[in-house]
């Protein structure tokens, strides 16, 4: 129960490696409120996880939507602990057949999402003297691989971002750091090997390409992020974590 009456926000905490941060944070102690686009499914993992979870919608390329999560989540605590930026949308796609919708897309809800809910979750934080924000990247926002500009340079600007927020909040007792997960087995490496002409045979070149030769679990990404939400990590500040079975040590 290292986590035990600590008040966290998930973005896009409805399923994948948000879902298991949900899970882990509360089998920890803590209070969760998952902020996600997908209402219906926010709504019913959170009845699932009992009394302690609850769910609001929001789109985090939206402005106001994002206030709205920062203003129900201080009235309902009026203390926020952890921020987990974790909502996340993909695109595979070369540069020059990506349109400007696909662009926006990604770029608005890896990157401008993060820096919203920190823009509005953050000074609460500050005021507070303490809190611990979280940002998911990516392995493609450490190294190149085709069809990946748009979602590379998101999760590329993420790691960016935090490093920045970091010496910000350096003096505040906020900390900031970021998770880099390698290939992991969700809806949206389900949604990746679906678009192949070959599912069984894209799930097995996904495998190949982790040198521990298997796909992660959301667990095991929901391991590191707890770390950073825990008081164990005192001391990282702007850290970037890779959790990706050494794609990243090759
Ligand atoms: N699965 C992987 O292999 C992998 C690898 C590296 C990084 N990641 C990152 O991990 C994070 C979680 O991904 P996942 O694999 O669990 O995917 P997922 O598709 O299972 O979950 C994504 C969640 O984000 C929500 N979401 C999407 N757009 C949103 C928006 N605009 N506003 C609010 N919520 C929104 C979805 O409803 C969903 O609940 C993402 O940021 C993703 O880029 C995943």
């Amino acid at each position: 129960m290292r986590l035990k009456d600590l008040n966290c926000v998930v973005t896009g905490g409805s399923s994948g490696i948000g879902a298991a941060s949900v899970e882990r944070f509360v089998s920890e102690g803590a209070n969760v409120l998952i902020a996600d686009i997908d209402i219906d499914s926010a709504s019913s993992f959170a009845d699932e996880m009992g009394p302690t979870v609850k769910a609001i919608k929001c789109d985090v390329r939206i402005e106001e939507d994002v206030k709205a999560v920062a203003d129900y989540a201080y009235s309902l605590w009026n203390k926020v602990d952890v921020l987990v930026n974790n909502a996340g949308s993909e695109l595979n796609q070369t540069y020059d057949k990506t349109t400007l919708e696909e662009w926006d897309r990604v770029l608005d809800t890896d990157l401008k999402g993060p820096w919203l809910m920190c823009k509005h979750i953050v000074p609460g934080m500050v005021k507070a003297g303490s809190g611990s924000v979280i940002n998911i990247s990516s392995l493609n926002g450490l190294v190149g691989f085709p069809l990946s500009t748009a979602y590379g340079s998101a999760k590329g600007g993420l790691v960016v971002f935090t490093r920045d927020m970091a010496i910000e909040l350096a003096n505040t007792g906020v900390r900031i750091n970021c998770v880099c997960p390698g290939v992991i087995e969700t809806g949206m490496m389900d949604r990746w090997t679906d678009l192949m002409p070959d599912k069984a045979e894209a799930q097995e070149m996904l495998k190949g390409t982790m040198p521990i030769g298997r796909m992660g679990t959301a667990d095991e990404v929901a391991g590191a992020i707890y770390f950073f939400a825990s008081p164990d990590s005192t001391l990282c500040q702007g850290s970037v974590l890779s959790v990706d079975g050494g794609f990243t040590a090759q």
